[in-house]
């Protein structure tokens, strides 16, 4: 029984104000790739890259987390630690990977990183486990002990699934140097066993227009599509997570792709993995952060000083529109942490006058936002998010540009930038949910057609939410302000 199992180490800390309340975090230590997601066995699993000793990254480990609903986490037992010759190396451990379900078993797929003579060597390695809780490394690990012809020491990040009785599994890679000038690949391998396994196609390649690496990369059907998504390092656009939605051969390991896009288009969002969720949805979870090769990245925050570093996003269904782009949306069972909505209708606002919304948590609500282009008079309408005095996170949506700018230039002192981004009316109306929660703000445009997400680290004073229209009188159709609770206080009435 995995209750048996569940260490309750997330007790809430007083005078922690970055530690989100609705985002998942490690109990301790650093956290970056979310892996093995799964629901299995009346569960869904998280497992993590993880480093359980302190808040850097360094030796990785999978931490291991359990829900019934993929928004109240409970934590188990770390799941992989580094300890085979083949994965025990201090700069590299257990990499990111996925999980499978195979005759009732749960099997984790992982890259196992050491170093030989001076160079890294990634391979692909295996364990499993019959309870759902205690894992064991296969004893004929590597499974793939090396990359095929022209690929370079980068090759990890493996994802299992099953389609038409085979197993399949996409591996990223690189040719060349992918921290230079590499060119990134997704590579397709298959088995008819399970264990052995044969390199059938390269599906994705850069041609030195996507990015030198492609970390994390994931394969699955949606409707009648096959999305290809991965995280490109050094894309020259900084699409950090693309996606691809096109057709599939495997028989001569063809993918054609048709449309393509960025699944967030913030700062903050890098190697999200998809899973099924116990309906048959997809479903896919981000690392809300991402490497220094992010031109704005300017290191990794402030969060050490409360003894954890790295987040989770939202939980998002994916699903596909008819003109092929992907929407990426917060599930529904994120509701259970609603604790008070105030539904605010045909908010009237005075020129610069900054009305003040009523949210009782500190940090810690959703706003969804609805505008009608054709009644809100002013020409812009603003959102001031972790507000004190003139320090804040800024929303502004140019209604006659059509154009959202999210502005962080002045809410912290940890790192800045803007984004902008066009957004559609649809039926005249452009809706908008934010999700605040103590250092994180997403904001997700019409059900998810556009995402953005970004860290932000707030003094204490800065709580306040505010909606403004400068230079002109304006009316929003709709304000619902919710507040949400933090997941352990739901965990234990349940
Ligand atoms: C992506 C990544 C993966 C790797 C892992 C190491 O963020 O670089 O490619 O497996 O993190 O922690």
């Amino acid at each position: 029984m995995i209750e048996a199992f569940i260490t309750n180490q997330r007790e809430k800390k007083e005078g922690v104000k970055w530690r989100p309340d609705y985002h998942f975090t490690a109990p301790y230590g650093w956290l970056n790739d979310p892996n093995g997601l799964i629901y299995y066995a009346g569960w869904y699993h998280l497992f993590y890259q993880y480093n359980p000793k302190h808040c850097e990254w360094a030796s990785m480990h999978w931490g291991h987390a359990v829900s019934k609903n993929m928004v109240t986490w409970e934590d188990l037992p770390i799941a992989l630690t580094p300890d085979e010759a083949y994965d025990d190396d201090a700069e590299g451990g257990c990499f990111s990977g996925s999980a499978i379900e195979k005759d009732g078993i749960l099997y984790l797929f992982y890259t196992a990183t050491q170093h030989e003579n001076g160079k890294v060597v990634q391979t692909q390695c295996m364990a499993s486990s019959e309870d759902g809780v205690h894992f064991k490394k296969y004893a004929d690990n590597p499974v793939i002990k090396t990359p095929p012809e022209g690929i370079a020491e980068a090759f990890r990040d493996p994802k299992v699934f099953s389609y038409h009785d085979k197993w399949y599994m996409v591996v990223g890679a690189s040719v060349g140097n992918p921290e230079l000038d590499g060119d990134g690949r997704v590579l397709l391998y298959e088995s008819e066993d399970f264990y052995h396994w044969n390199y059938k196609s390269s599906i994705l390649e850069s041609r030195n227009l996507l990015g030198t690496m492609f970390e994390c990369p994931d394969f699955y059907l949606l409707g009648d599509k096959w999305i290809l998504t991965c995280s490109p390092m050094k894309h020259p656009h900084n699409n950090k997570a693309m996606y691809c939605v096109g057709t599939m051969d495997f028989e001569s390991g063809q993918y054609q792709v048709e449309t393509y896009g960025n699944m967030d288009q913030g700062f903050d969002y890098y190697a999200p993995q998809s899973f099924l969720d116990r309906y048959g949805n997809r479903v896919t979870i981000g690392w809300q952060n991402g490497w220094l090769w992010m031109p704005w990245c300017d290191g990794f925050g402030p969060t050490s000083t409360e003894n954890w570093r790295g987040a989770l996003s939202i939980p998002r269904r994916v699903t596909l529109t008819e003109s092929g782009q992907l929407k990426f949306y917060p599930v529904e069972e994120l509701n259970v942490l609603r604790e008070k909505i105030s539904t605010l209708l045909q908010v009237q606002l005075k020129e610069n006058q900054k009305i003040e919304l009523p949210t009782n948590r500190m940090n810690s609500y959703m706003l969804k936002v609805m505008i009608d282009e054709r009644e809100v008079g002013a020409k812009e309408i603003r959102f001031g998010l972790m507000s004190h005095e003139d320090k804040e996170a800024v929303i502004t949506i140019d209604i006659a540009k059509k154009e959202l700018i999210f502005d962080k230039n002045n809410a912290d002192v940890y790192g800045r930038g803007t984004v902008s981004c066009a957004v559609r009316f649809v039926k005249h109306n452009l809706e908008l949910l934010i999700a605040v929660d103590k250092s994180s703000i997403e904001i997700y445009i019409n059900q998810g057609e556009t995402c953005m997400t970004f860290n932000v680290y707030p003094e204490e004073n800065q709580v306040k939410c505010w909606v403004q229209s400068p230079g002109g009188t304006g009316t929003v159709k709709m304000i619902e302000v919710i507040d949400m609770m933090n997941f352990m206080e739901v965990v234990k009435t349940m």
